[in-house]
């Protein structure tokens, strides 16, 4: 039995989080978010500094929010993201919980935000079995990885470009749905026809697992500045439509390369309604059990980092030197 304190700065969203390990299930206890999407929209994106700052001011409320004892009784330690992400942004979480680390005498457990996504699908009684393949699914990232155990990791393929999340948000832009604008954009393809428009599924026959969404993001704008008039939610279904096969196609292969028991699909696009369906489809159809993130816990949150730190904390894994932990934006799964 462990609680673990979870701390996420990585991009827009500060987050404080409670997780307990109560024989061997992980609870949320306490799981708050303060985004800041709607400060970033006035730029059409996240300004790294800007996010910082608002880290900076918000992350001691919330933890006051969050009803944190000041003393840290009844923690046992302190999960951190320390990247991949914004640097700026990352350092004041990583820096807070040094700070309380130190004060509380406790240890850090510094966390990939990769593996704090897939942690999002570990809460409750029924968790995936190993082998797994997971496919992440972010507005940073769009990986597809092996793993045989928590912390046990092969990236088998990934995109070469944008990430699926990317996609979203840059069409969503062009569709003149604000920032970020994957929700958005996926509400207004619930009025449109997947099939009005046949955009290009690159890299179908490419002979790997990875993906491109970059010349789709092209087709799409070369698509809008030809036929203004077109209805955007057929663009915008026939876009997602187009993400959603991409994605499927390769997943279906990576699942006759490797036999595996569970399909965990997370990270912030994992929201999506037609990927969850078509996904949940591929794993009848290989018979294997799916996990998705609860929709509360698709974008970023603490509690799913708090859930790697106790993870990671089961496997004996703590980190005393909190001296030598640093904010690392280019942290890369292994
Ligand atoms: O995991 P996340 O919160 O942040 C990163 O780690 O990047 O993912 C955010 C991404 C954004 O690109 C956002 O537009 C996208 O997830 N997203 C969606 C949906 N909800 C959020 N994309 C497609 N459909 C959605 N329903
Ligand atoms: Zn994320």
């Amino acid at each position: 039995m462990s609680r673990i304190l979870g701390i996420e700065s990585s991009c827009d969203e500060t987050a404080v989080a409670m997780v307990e390990d109560r024989a061997g299930e992980l609870v949320i206890e306490q799981n708050l978010i303060a985004s800041q999407a709607a400060l970033h929209a006035t730029w059409g994106g996240v300004v790294p500094e800007v996010a910082a700052r608002q880290h900076a001011q918000t992350l001691f409320p919330l933890l006051v929010e969050a009803c944190i004892p000041q003393t840290g009784e009844g923690i046992d330690a302190i999960a951190v993201t320390n990247g991949p992400g914004l640097a700026p942004a990352l350092r004041v979480g990583v820096e807070a919980a040094k700070a309380l680390a130190w004060l509380w005498g406790k240890p850090i457990i510094p966390i990939n935000h990769l593996e704090g996504h897939i942690s999002s699908v570990f809460f409750g009684e029924t968790v995936p079995a190993f082998p797994a393949l997971v496919l992440i699914v972010s507005g940073g990232h769009t990986e597809w990885v092996y793993m045989t155990g928590f912390g046990d990791y092969t990236l088998l393929g990934s995109t070469r470009d944008d990430a699926a999340g990317e996609a979203f948000d840059k069409v969503a832009k062009l569709l003149g749905l604000g920032y970020p604008g994957g929700a958005a954009l996926s509400k207004l393809a619930i009025e449109g026809n997947p099939e009005a428009i046949h955009f290009p599924r690159a890299m179908l026959k490419s002979g790997d697992l990875d993906v491109s969404f970059s010349g789709l993001k092209t087709a799409v704008s070369v698509f809008v500045a030809q036929h203004p008039h077109v209805s955007k939610a057929d663009i915008a279904a026939s876009f997602q439509a187009a993400v959603v096969d991409t994605l499927v196609a390769k997943t279906r292969a990576a699942l006759k390369e490797r036999e595996v028991l569970s399909l965990i699909v997370t990270g912030g696009v994992s929201a999506n309604g037609p990927l969850r369906r078509a996904m949940s489809e591929l794993a009848q159809t290989f018979n294997i059990s799916l996990f998705l993130p609860e929709l509360a816990l698709t974008g970023d949150n603490a509690a799913m980092i708090a859930a790697a730190g106790a993870l990671r904390w089961r496997k004996g894994e703590k980190d005393t030197s909190w001296q030598t932990i640093v904010a690392s934006p280019s942290l890369t799964m292994t």
